[in-house]
């Protein structure tokens, strides 16, 4: 779409608004506790926040500068910026991440609506933890039940992606999203108040610097990655909508500590119940639907609370995948030229598929593993630990080197208009630090360094 009289966003906050709609999602509340327990905690938590800030944050303004410079979706992006180049091959990176991120993260989504409807029927109220355990372990090795909850949560996102919703979702996410935060606040003061919340404390934001090893560096910047949606296009497609005047350091900065701050609210919550109730801390995936499920039994009108927190993190969720979905289902219509309906049935039976293996894979596919991962282990893993990251170093060296100087400066102090003190930096992280930050922790991981 090169046009320039794309529908904007309204307003600042519509901006924003819609970044940390596709940013805040399972990535903060589901992902990050887990990849934090499993590779041990203040250890993870420090190499997240550093590659938050130092790796991810300078590759989202690119994202956001590419984007809004030349209002298109990243293959565009590439091709207006570098005619005659091959740079908008990176899309093809982007969409395969985007559409490997979409399997694995609607067998979660639908996880999310199991137990939230478990819990409206007061299902979900367990006397031991034990119970908690055996009960979510049935539950995903099922076959069926997690299956048709996948099914579910694609169709909803279809019908979301079909424009037939999109006005109510978004009203709805605006009143909602606010809530889940205000939730989540609650959550975190009880947890607090637990007499593990030492422990719990401790585990995740005391550092043990014997513990930062390669993987824990590659997990850290996946995560970062995941959790910001870059490195695929999505934020670039997203500010592509964004109004001329919209100060795009600004949004930046003011989304990734959004995001971040849920991420370690959803790690103040977890981590106190983990040692109180005797969870595993490296439970892996299973880890938040295992715990918060105690917290709720423990809180006073218990089932209420947890129904409505596993509704409003589905709706999490669904904003998400509309923002995954998004960057496939653009390309299809602008690169392949099929129409809207069509692009949205493609990318939905993709996903369909893919992530009906995924979510098999706790089930009768359990057997089919790598390295200790299944199906799901391994999109995971190599779409966010992976792609993502490479996915940041193409564009980090793009708007860095390829870009034209001014052409990046113009865009981030929007021609002049607001004085670019950042600017600098900005450049010298997009040129050296992340690239080469991104690439030594891949190269670490993989044993080459
Ligand atoms: N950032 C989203 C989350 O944290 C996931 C996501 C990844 C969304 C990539 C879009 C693109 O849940």
């Amino acid at each position: 779409m090169k046009n320039n009289d794309r529908i904007q966003f309204a307003t600042r906050l519509g901006a924003i608004a819609a970044t940390a709609g596709s940013a805040v999602g399972l990535g903060n509340i589901w992902r990050f506790p887990f990849e934090a327990g499993t590779h041990g905690g203040g250890a993870f938590m420090l190499c997240y926040l550093v590659c938050i800030v130092v790796l991810g944050l300078p590759v989202l303004c690119a994202e956001f500068a590419m984007g809004r410079a030349t209002r298109s979706n990243i293959f565009g992006a590439f091709r207006v910026l570098a005619p005659k180049s091959s740079w908008w091959m990176v899309g093809y990176l982007g969409i395969a991440a985007s559409l490997m991120i979409l399997s694995f993260y609607c067998v979660v989504a639908g996880w999310t609506i199991e137990y939230c409807a478990q819990s409206a029927i007061g299902a979900l109220d367990f006397p031991e933890q034990s119970d908690y355990h055996r009960h979510f372990d049935e539950f995903k090795s099922g076959n069926w039940r997690p299956l048709i909850w996948t099914w579910i949560f694609l169709s909803l996102n279809f019908l979301v992606l079909r424009k037939e919703v999109t006005k109510g979702i978004e009203r709805f996410s605006n009143i909602l999203m606010p809530l889940l935060f205000v939730l989540l606040i609650v959550f975190c003061v009880n947890s607090l108040l637990l007499p593990t919340a030492k422990e719990g404390l401790t585990f995740l934001f005391k550092p043990d610097f014997s513990q930062i090893t390669p993987s824990v560096l590659l997990g850290a910047l996946g995560q970062a990655f995941f959790s910001l949606s870059i490195g695929l296009g999505c934020m670039m497609t997203y500010a592509s909508y964004f109004r001329p005047q919209t100060n795009l350091v600004r949004t930046a900065t003011i989304s990734a500590s959004l995001d971040t701050l849920i991420a370690i609210l959803s790690g103040v919550i977890i981590f106190p119940a983990v040692f109180m109730f005797g969870v595993s801390p490296e439970a892996g995936p299973t880890l938040v639907f295992e715990t918060l499920p105690s917290i709720f039994h423990h809180l006073p009108g218990g089932s209420v609370w947890s129904a409505l927190f596993f509704f409003l993190l589905f709706l999490a969720s669904l904003t998400s995948t509309i923002s995954m979905s998004e960057i496939s289902i653009a390309f299809f219509i602008e690169e392949k030229g099929m129409s809207r309906k069509s692009a949205t049935v493609l990318t939905s039976a993709i996903a369909f598929i893919f992530g009906s293996l995924c979510c098999l894979s706790f089930g009768c596919l359990s057997n089919l593993t790598v390295n200790d991962l299944n199906i799901f282990g391994i999109f995971d893993y190599v779409a966010s630990n992976i792609m993502l990251p490479i996915g940041g170093i193409f564009i980090a060296v793009f708007a860095g080197w390829k870009m034209p100087k001014l052409f990046l400066k113009k865009e981030l102090t929007n021609q002049g208009a607001i004085r670019g003190r950042f600017y600098g930096v900005l450049l010298f992280a997009l040129r050296w630090v992340a690239p080469i930050g991104i690439g030594l922790v891949l190269l670490n991981s993989i044993g080459l360094l």
